[in-house]
């Protein structure tokens, strides 16, 4: 009787304790964001003066968005669109955001911003992310008009 119960039981722990797959994603030196169609969709119907106030409420406080801006706590975002990471000079990146190696895009930055540790694990920028996919998709969609040449909406 007893032998009975074990198998299944032992089976049951197996299948309940075995790691679910592996979320998609990782830090971005090792991980490239893709262009989703979600993301496109999401960037279509997004709202560009909503973005001016996220960027406002949220990153102004340490980033100058204007051309020929100076860097503050964090480095200008002129040109960010296209912009190798760390590499606005005058600014004193990370380790962490020197070795990432990626180029921001629409996909990455929207990666970037969904959870900036996940992302840019051991970054110095303190804030955590924008929770809210609309929000970080109006943003984007501001954040491409402070560019000599605002990238084309994918
Ligand atoms: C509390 C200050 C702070 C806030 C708020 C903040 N940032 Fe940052 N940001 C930084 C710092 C510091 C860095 C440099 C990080 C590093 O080197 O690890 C950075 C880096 C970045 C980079 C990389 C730029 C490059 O040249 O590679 C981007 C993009 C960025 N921030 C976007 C934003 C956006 C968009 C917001 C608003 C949603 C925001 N940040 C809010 C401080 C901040």
């Amino acid at each position: 009787m007893e032998q009975r119960l074990t198998l299944p039981l032992v089976a049951f722990a197996l299948v309940v304790a075995s790691p679910a797959a592996p979320a998609e994603g990782g830090p971005l030196y090792s991980y490239d964001p893709p262009l989703t169609p979600e993301l496109r969709a999401r960037l279509q119907a997004a709202n560009a003066e909503a973005g001016a106030q996220v960027f406002e409420r949220k990153c102004s406080t340490c980033h100058d968005g204007a051309k020929d801006g100076k860097p503050s706590k964090g480095p200008n975002l002129w040109n960010v669109f296209d912009r190798k990471a760390a590499t606005f000079t005058d600014f004193k990146y990370s380790d962490a955001m020197r070795a990432s190696g990626h180029t921001w895009t629409y996909a990455t930055l929207d990666y970037y911003l969904s959870d900036t540790e996940r992302a840019v694990p051991g970054k110095t920028m303190d804030l955590a992310g924008l929770r809210s996919a609309k929000m970080r998709a109006d943003l984007l969609v501001y954040l491409r008009t402070l560019n000599d040449t605002p990238p084309a909406l994918p």
